[in-house]
This record gives structure tokens, C-alpha cells and sequence, in this order.
């Protein structure tokens, strides 16, 4: 017990549920924002209209993975804003992926602040639009706070 409280705190606690208010895909201006970062820095290999790569779940010659769609095709809503968060600022590195796995996602820290992270996922978010994915994050939160 006392290590998991030592863990937690070291590691900063994930929020609570899938949505975190920092990207909050009905802030206007975020999401402006996020547009603008999107198209600079995200497009180029997921998509203008967030479709992904053709054929993303087939591997590339490289053993590597295409970049995947972040509409509600793909997989990205899957995951609850704190490790989409992770990943873009650290790229597909542990605890949410493999040691040592090899992949085409790059790195955001130091090219993007924590703020223009928070607003591309935020316009990300505001493309997820479905009754089933809403009801899917609020099931996602609700068994996050469970754990
Ligand atoms: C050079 C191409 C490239 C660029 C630029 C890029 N990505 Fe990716 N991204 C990928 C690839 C390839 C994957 C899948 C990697 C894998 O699974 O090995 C990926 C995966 C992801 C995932 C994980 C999705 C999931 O369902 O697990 C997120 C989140 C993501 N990218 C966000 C972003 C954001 C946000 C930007 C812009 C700030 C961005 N990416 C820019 C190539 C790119």
C-alpha cells in the first residue's frame, strides 16, 4: 500500500476519468488552437481529415505500423486523454508500449508546450461525435475510478 502511494505521487496521479477538462473539445478557442498545431505538425501522417494512413493496421515493409486514424475509425478514443497526452509528448515509449518498441510516432516534448498538446487533442476530440464512442468514454470513467 505504501509503495503504491509512493508510486502514485512520483508519478503524478492520472486523473480520475477518460476526459480531461485541459482538452475540452467544446473550448472554441482550444480547439482553434489545435486545428493550427494539427495541421503543422500531425497531418502529414495522420491525415487532413484525421482518416490515418491507408492500410494502418497492416505493418509497413519496415516491421513498423502506419500511422492509424484518430477519427472515430481508429483507436485513439479508445484510450482516456491522460495517455494520449503521454504519448504525444513522449512517443510510444513504456508504461504504453513495449521497451525498446519501434515506432514511427514521433516525440512531441520540446517541439510542442504542454498547452498546444492539451489543444491538437482537444480538436482531436471534437471529431468524436457518435452516441456509442460518449457512451464508451463514460463507461472508460467509470471504470477508472473503480481500479
Ligand atoms: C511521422 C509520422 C507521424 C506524425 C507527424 C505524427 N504521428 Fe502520431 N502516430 C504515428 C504512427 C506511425 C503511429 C502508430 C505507431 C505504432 O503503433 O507503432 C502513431 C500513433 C499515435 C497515437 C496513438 C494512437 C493509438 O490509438 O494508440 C497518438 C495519440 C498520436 N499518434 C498522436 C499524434 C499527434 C497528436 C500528432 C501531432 C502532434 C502526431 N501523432 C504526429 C505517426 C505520426
Amino acid at each position: 500500500m505504501l509503495a503504491t502511494a509512493i508510486l502514485l505521487s512520483a508519478c503524478g496521479e492520472p486523473p480520475a476519468g477518460a476526459d480531461d477538462p485541459r482538452a475540452d473539445p467544446g473550448d472554441a478557442a482550444k480547439v482553434a488552437l489545435g486545428a493550427k498545431v494539427y495541421a503543422q505538425q500531425c497531418e502529414a501522417c495522420h491525415g487532413a481529415r484525421l482518416e490515418g494512413q491507408p492500410n494502418w493496421r497492416s505493418r509497413l515493409p519496415s516491421g513498423r505500423l502506419p500511422a492509424p486514424p484518430h477519427d472515430e475509425s481508429g483507436h485513439t478514443w479508445h484510450h482516456p486523454d491522460y495517455v494520449l497526452f503521454a504519448i504525444t509528448k513522449n512517443g510510444l515509449v513504456p508504461p504504453y508500449a513495449p521497451k525498446d518498441y519501434e515506432s514511427d510516432m514521433p516525440a512531441f516534448a520540446g517541439k510542442l508546450s504542454d498547452e498546444e498538446i492539451w489543444a491538437v487533442l482537444a480538436y482531436i476530440k471534437s471529431h468524436w461525435r457518435s452516441a456509442d464512442v460518449a457512451a464508451a468514454r463514460v463507461e472508460m470513467t467509470r471504470s477508472l475510478r473503480d481500479r
